[in-house]
């Protein structure tokens, strides 16, 4: 199965990609965490990345595209993804149609996580993850089950992202609506596109997700 999660910041797309590859055995491919693996290699590229994170600009498509192709030759991948953060703009879903072409690939649906603006500033400030395992936590929706221990590989290591402030996040939202936002029609009218309620619980909608994914495995 591939699928692309849609969806402002902070509207659960990483949560969710976490929890589908679980249950669905597909890897999830989120760009933000391929270029923030860029920075920390302090590579040329991932210092001029770093800079444009933190402005909550977007990188250039050309960057992306390269990083998404590369990432889907892999054999990891073969047997399916998710793909998180990507594609970002008009330009990156219709290279990304020409990457899977080229791969002989198709994808089987795109779900978008609505959630009012509103409720976004605090999932971003209260987000932290764990340091090795990169799971997703949140200071007061989504705690660790023991303090200070990453649920699942145990760490007590976790980090807070750079970009997650209240000025960069009002940034990345404006880039959210000028640049994303116009992918939604284009999956809609392709007859791809799944809405979703994502302002309720986790597990509500990961059920809900669950749902969707099961009635495309039955068609498949
Ligand atoms: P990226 O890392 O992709 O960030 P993003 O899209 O802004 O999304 P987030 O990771 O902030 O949010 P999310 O939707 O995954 O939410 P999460 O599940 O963590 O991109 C970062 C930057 O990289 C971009 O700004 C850009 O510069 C660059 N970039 C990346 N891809 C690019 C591309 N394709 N083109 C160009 N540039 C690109 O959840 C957030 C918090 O909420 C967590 O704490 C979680 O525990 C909590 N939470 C989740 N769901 C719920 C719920 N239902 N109820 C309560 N709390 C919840």
């Amino acid at each position: 199965m591939k699928l692309i999660l849609l969806g402002p910041p902070g509207s659960g797309k990483g949560t969710q990609a976490q929890k589908i590859e679980q249950k669905y055995n597909l890897k999830q491919l989120a760009t933000g965490d391929l270029l923030r693996d860029e920075i920390k290699s302090e590579s040329k590229i991932g210092r001029e990345v770093k800079k444009i994170i933190d402005r909550g600009e977007l990188v250039s498509d050309k960057i992306i595209i390269s990083l998404i192709e590369n990432s889907i030759d892999k054999k990891k991948f073969s047997t399916g993804f998710i793909l998180d953060g990507f594609p970002r703009s008009v330009c990156q879903a219709k290279a990304l149609d020409k990457i899977l072409q080229k791969k002989n690939l198709a994808l089987d649906i795109a779900i978008e996580l609505l959630v009012e603006d509103k409720k976004l500033i605090n999932r971003i400030v209260g987000r932290f993850s764990c340091a090795n395992c990169s799971a997703v936590y949140h200071d007061f929706d989504n705690k660790t089950k023991k303090e200070g221990i990453c649920d699942k590989c145990g760490s007590r290591d976790f980090l807070r992202r750079s970009d997650d402030t209240k000025e960069v996040f009002a940034e990345r939202l404006k880039e959210y609506y000028r640049l994303t936002a116009p992918i939604i029609p284009y999956y809609k009218d392709k007859g791809m596109l799944k809405s979703i309620n994502a302002m309720e619980s986790i597990s509500y909608i990961e059920n809900n997700i669950y749902g969707i994914l099961d009635s495309v495995k039955k068609q498949n």
